[in-house]
């Protein structure tokens, strides 16, 4: 079956062609210099991005398959969670789309996406743990099979990308800050500023990043409470940064994130007796998280699966991915579906 997918539901304009569940291309237009000079993204900049560059994208992706557009048998859009006004772009494209040419179409949840981009690339038996970390989300959910997802755990606060991207706004590192602050760590001390690691005790596998972020505002204040003794690279009151300090400022934050996803995922992998853990969404493409997850999976026993980085940022290859079993079924949805900001996944 030849399923084009469609997925608008932050700031990346993309599409994708599955044949038979292989991907023939996969096309992702990044809108990160329209938003670079707010530092993070601005909604209505980014609907009115995607109106420009949907079609644009769903042509060179038809393109790059080789496939007409009267080829495509099936439509799998993201219909949420996202934000509502990018959310509509990319659905309203694909109901025009479902109704000009008589195809089915069905609305996916872009977290079930993100759980099952690893497909692409390699068959996993379920049932597994996903860790979602994005810049949007993050959260632990058990993939039972296709369709059948429970949510374990979630972020109270900020989503892990959301935390390093605000604090690599704070360093002056740009936007988006995630694969900046990941760079700038490969050469620096994860240990020179000891950061808050965040227990949440309402619930086991729940995460909290907003205080870490609060930490480093006062750390960058000239507070010197966090500082170890030694090679710390203390600001004092007013002051700034050289260079190398920045850097381990940038790596000791990251270790603290990283810290703050490697221990629940692991507690819920241990406690719910999974031996296979799939990491995906923007931030699963950070370095330091992926060696940390590997060498604990390899101390404990457990299995750890990363799509490669370019299914791990958001992309609609996945998107189709996980529409096209439902396709295949003969299923779809009626085009009254509508974009959902919130959409769960699973129960919360
Ligand atoms: O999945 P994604 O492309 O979009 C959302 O659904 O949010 O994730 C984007 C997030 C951003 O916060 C970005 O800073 C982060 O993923 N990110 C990274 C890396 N690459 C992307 N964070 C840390 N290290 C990276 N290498
Ligand atoms: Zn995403």
């Amino acid at each position: 079956m030849v399923v084009l997918g469609i997925e608008t539901s932050c700031d990346d304009t993309a599409a994708a062609v599955l044949v038979d569940g292989r991907m023939a291309s996969s096309v992702v237009s990044s809108q990160h210099a329209v938003h670079r000079p707010f530092g993070g993204v601005v909604p209505e900049l980014a609907s009115r991005h995607h109106l420009i560059n949907l079609l644009p994208v769903v042509r060179a992706a038809l393109e790059e398959a080789g496939i007409a557009i009267g080829d495509v048998e099936g439509l799998a859009v993201t219909r949420g969670p996202g934000l509502v006004g990018s959310l509509l772009v990319g659905l309203s494209a694909a109901k025009g789309m479902a109704l000009a040419r008589g195809l089915p179409l069905v609305g996916v949840n872009h977290l079930e996406g993100h759980l099952l981009a690893v497909f692409l690339e390699q068959p996993i038996a379920f049932p597994y743990l996903g860790l979602l970390v994005s810049g949007g989300h993050t959260s632990l959910c058990v993939a039972d099979g296709y369709g059948r997802y429970r949510t374990v755990g979630r972020t109270m606060d900020d989503a892990a990308g959301e935390a390093l991207d605000k604090g690599a706004k704070m360093l002056g590192l740009g936007f988006p800050g995630g694969p900046r602050i990941d760079r700038l760590a490969r050469e620096a001390d994860p240990a020179a500023v000891r950061f808050p690691r965040a227990v949440v005790r309402r619930g086991r596998y729940h995460f909290s990043f907003s205080g870490l972020k609060t930490s480093l505002r006062e750390y960058l204040a000239g507070g010197t409470r966090h500082a170890r003794s030694g090679r710390s690279p203390v600001p004092g009151p007013g002051g700034t940064l050289g260079e190398g300090a920045v850097r381990d400022v940038a790596a000791s934050f990251q270790e603290a994130v990283v810290d703050m996803l490697v221990e629940p995922t692991f507690a819920a992998a241990d406690e719910l007796g999974l031996t296979r853990i799939v990491v995906s969404g923007g931030v699963s493409a950070n370095s330091r998280l992926r060696s940390r997850m590997q060498s604990e999976a390899e101390a404990r026993g457990v299995e750890v699966f990363f799509p490669s980085p370019r299914l791990c940022t958001d992309n609609a290859a996945m998107i189709a991915c996980a529409g096209r079993h439902r396709l295949e079924r003969g299923e779809s949805d009626p085009l009254s579906i509508e974009a959902e900001a919130a959409l769960p996944l699973g129960s919360p």
